[in-house]
């Protein structure tokens, strides 16, 4: 009996719980067939031409957005790319449904039949929405007919760019919203109590974004006055990228170039090719700069340190320049000044045997016409040596290779009188005009040579070099650092 009792319980607590279930299943889909035919109802007569309050008060619209990220900052081509949410609220009596606080949210395609804003972008250059699964885009609808329309998308926005203090400048790039076609007397915009969020959250990797703020105001068009919202960044540029691949590299080539001032002087080849190698580098370096900039004709404070570093690069490699002329060119005085003397005291004798000494450092000396590299001369001194016939007991021209600095002392004719040749074919050509050309010439020059301080030692100039280059550019880049960090 007691087993009956239990199975009769167990039955009747089944058919509670099923009809109960069944009742819950008819309310739900009750309330659906409502919400269905609520919005037929809402749209039935609904003009979407029509702004909501047509032909009363403005409709106010507010906005925020939340910046999902910052994609990129192009300096080539002013603008920057940005990806957000954007959503704007307003209210549309026809659309109101209920009197409680009953909020529906709807497929993103329900925007496509009802009131819009016609939102744009001032400042867009190019913008997409994502539509990825599906596009985003979200409408909810409050009982009373505020609407919330949300959506986000990627857009490219217009920042001219002040590149004055590039790399050490700050931008402040805008987002420029506003609406299209309806002017302040038809809609209104403005920002909503938090206008902007995930500012902080935002990472770029050339800049720091040091702060934000929005404004509003009214811009006047040739359509209308229109009511502006904007939104500005302020954008400072991380300097560490440049230290490291323009700057740093910079100072240690000028450095570079003043190890050229501990070398000997005799060795050329190797101070030379250090001048030049600097050089070089650091055009190297100012091209990779370029690259990466709009072609602006303005002087940027990179441009300053880049031609400051290569004056000094350039300088040490005149440096070595002038050590190198004051060497040889007084050494060649010199010893022209010794021949002349030999000349003049033995007037007659040939000046081919007497200033040949055959000492090795002393090639400068050999300033016998035969030796000359220029064929022409090579070959007078030839034939009139043979019409003489004193061709016995010389110095086989053969065995000295014409060298640079021979054919400098008889090609420019430093002295004319130890190069009968030269300055026998010189007075020939032109009697009249030349010597005196070449006499003012020489004239400025010797004046122009006497108002330099004399060196006797051309160590000196390295000395001075070694001092002054250094604290020159340490001075430089005090003066460089200290007014755009001050600035
Ligand atoms: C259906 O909507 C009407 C108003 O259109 C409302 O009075 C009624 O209570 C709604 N029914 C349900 C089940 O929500
Ligand atoms: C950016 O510039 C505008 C004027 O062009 C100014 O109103 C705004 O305050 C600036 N923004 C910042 C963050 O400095
Ligand atoms: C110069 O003359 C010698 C003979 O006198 C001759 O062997 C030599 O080839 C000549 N040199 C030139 C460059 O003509």
């Amino acid at each position: 009996m007691p087993l009956r009792h239990v199975f009769i319980a167990h039955f009747w607590y089944c058919c509670i719980i099923a009809g109960s279930v069944g009742i819950k299943k008819t309310m739900v889909s009750d309330r659906l067939d409502n919400v269905t035919q609520t919005i037929s109802k809402l749209l039935e007569g609904y003009d979407i031409r029509l702004r909501p309050n047509f032909g009363g008060d403005p409709l106010r619209v507010g906005m925020d957005l939340t910046i999902a990220s910052f994609d990129a900052i192009s300096e080539v081509n002013m603008d920057y790319t940005i990806t957000m949410y954007l959503n704007q609220y307003w209210k549309d009596e026809r659309l109101a449904f209920s009197t409680d606080e009953e909020i529906l949210t709807l497929s993103g395609d329900f925007a496509e039949k009802i009131w819009v804003p016609d939102t744009f972008f001032a400042n867009d250059k190019n913008s997409f929405l994502h539509d990825v699964t599906e596009r985003n885009k979200l409408v909810r609808l409050n009982g009373d007919g505020a609407i919330t329309y949300g959506m986000r998308f990627t857009t490219t926005l217009a920042c001219m760019m002040d590149l004055h203090y590039y790399p050490l400048d700050s931008q402040n790039c805008t987002v420029e919203i506003e609406s299209y076609g309806y002017t302040v007397m038809d809609v209104v915009m403005y920002w909503k109590e938090t206008p902007v969020r995930g500012v902080e959250e935002a990472e770029l990797p050339q800049f720091t974004i040091i702060g934000y703020e929005t404004n509003d105001r009214k811009e006047r068009l040739a359509t209308g006055i229109y009511q502006r919202l904007s939104l500005s960044f302020k954008l400072q540029r991380n300097i560490g990228y440049f230290v490291f691949q323009t700057y740093l590299p910079s100072i240690l080539i000028v450095m570079l170039s003043w190890v050229s001032f501990w070398i000997n002087h005799e060795a050329t080849s190797a101070r030379v090719a250090l001048g030049i190698t600097t050089v070089l580098t650091m055009t190297t370096i100012s091209t990779g700069v370029r690259s990466s900039l709009p072609r602006i004709s303005y002087v940027k404070a990179i441009d300053i340190y880049l031609v400051m570093c290569f004056v000094f690069v350039f300088a040490a490699l005149l440096e070595y320049a002038a050590v190198n002329y004051t060497y040889w060119g007084a050494r060649a005085k010199k010893k022209s000044k010794k021949s002349k003397e030999v000349e003049e005291k033995r007037p007659g004798t040939k000046s081919t045997d007497t200033t040949y000494q055959p000492h090795n450092e002393d090639i400068i000396e050999l300033q016998d016409v035969r030796m000359s590299p220029i064929a022409s001369i090579r070959n007078r001194h030839n034939s009139s040596k043979s019409t003489s016939g004193g061709a016995t007991g010389e110095v086989d021209p053969s065995k000295f290779p014409p060298s640079f600095r021979i054919s400098r002392s008889v090609g420019y004719g430093f002295n004319p009188r130890s190069t009968p040749g030269l300055r026998y074919r010189g007075s020939k050509g032109n009697p009249l005009h030349k010597p005196k050309v070449f006499h003012v010439i020489r004239k400025g020059a010797c004046a122009l040579k006497a108002s330099m301080p004399k060196i006797k030692d051309v160590n000196v100039i390295d000395k001075y070099s070694r001092i002054i280059f250094p604290v020159t550019f340490l001075l430089f880049n005090v003066g460089y650092w200290a007014f755009y960090f001050f600035e």
